[in-house]
């Protein structure tokens, strides 16, 4: 598939998508959304891929949702534009996805970020949900997954006053995982990604899909939800692998089956 505003680059077990809008700061427009959600889509279905990085350049990650595109909808133009839909797509990629930021990664770019399960900070990132600025609120999860990160109160801080935070204070939130030079975001980033592409794909995939379960129902209902995927485990050949290559003292060859 080709694409005009990200690229997508594979390095299996890895694939790196690069946002591509250079002179707009990466700001998400429909196009690139939908070309995001598509690539997404594809990868995820890759037996050849087993994790996943977002990335932008050195000055932006992206700086939110393109604002020229918006400026002069209605209501019930932006409802029933497809803008949300593939954000929905994006939200149920099976993959882990890791966010590699450098530079701006504002109001919908921030809320790009922490849609992805990892997020490695370059030291000149920076994150904010900048939207009062503009008249409006964040609108692709900001309200709903900056508290659940960070707490209700800083929540607030950065929604209402739209003020930004710097690497350093993102980290010390628990908005971000990691924060490495610049220079070396996208490559610590990748080390990260095949770690997690060389465990086997499926406890992987099962994992995240429980991990986020934890966010959207009640503490007893997670942990059923966990369990049956963990017995669920029990029919994969990678998990008589693991267990095998653990008692026999080797290394575990995974099929992912
Ligand atoms: N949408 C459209 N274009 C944008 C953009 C955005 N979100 N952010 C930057 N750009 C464009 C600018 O218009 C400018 O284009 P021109 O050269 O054609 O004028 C170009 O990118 C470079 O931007 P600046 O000249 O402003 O660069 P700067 O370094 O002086 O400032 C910045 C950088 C502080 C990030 C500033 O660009 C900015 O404040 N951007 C908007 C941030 C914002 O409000 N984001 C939230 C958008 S709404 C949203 O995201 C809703 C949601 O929840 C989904």
């Amino acid at each position: 598939m080709e694409f005009e505003n990200i690229v997508l680059t594979k390095e299996v077990p890895i694939a790196i998508i690069q946002l591509n809008r250079p002179d707009a700061l990466n700001a998400l427009n429909h196009h690139m959304m939908t070309e995001l959600a598509a690539c997404l889509d594809q990868l995820d279905s890759d037996r050849s891929v087993n994790a996943i990085i977002i990335t932008g350049n050195e000055k932006a990650f992206a700086a939110g949702a393109d604002i020229k595109e918006m400026e002069s909808a209605g209501t019930v133009e932006m409802l029933e534009r497809d803008s949300f839909s593939v954000w929905d797509k994006m939200k149920r990629i099976g993959k882990p996805l890791i966010a590699a930021v450098n530079g701006f990664a504002l109001g919908g770019g921030c809320e790009l970020a922490m849609m992805c399960d990892i997020i490695i900070a370059g030291e000149t990132a920076k994150f904010g949900q900048p939207e009062i600025n503009i008249g409006v609120m964040p609108g692709a999860g900001g309200t709903q997954r900056l508290p659940r990160v960070v707490g209700k109160q800083k929540a607030m801080e950065m929604v209402l006053t739209g003020a930004a935070i710097n690497a350093e204070e993102a980290l010390q939130w628990g908005l971000v995982n990691k924060v490495v030079p610049a220079e070396m975001c996208l490559e610590e980033t990748k080390s990260l990604a095949r770690l997690i592409a060389s465990k086997p794909p499926l406890a992987v995939k099962l994992a995240k899909e429980s991990i986020l379960k934890a966010f959207d129902i009640s503490l007893k209902d997670g942990l059923e939800f966990e369990r049956k995927n963990f017995c669920m485990l029990f029919s994969t050949e990678d998990q008589k692998e693991g267990m095998r290559a653990f008692i026999e003292k080797r290394k575990p060859q995974w099929k992912g089956k």
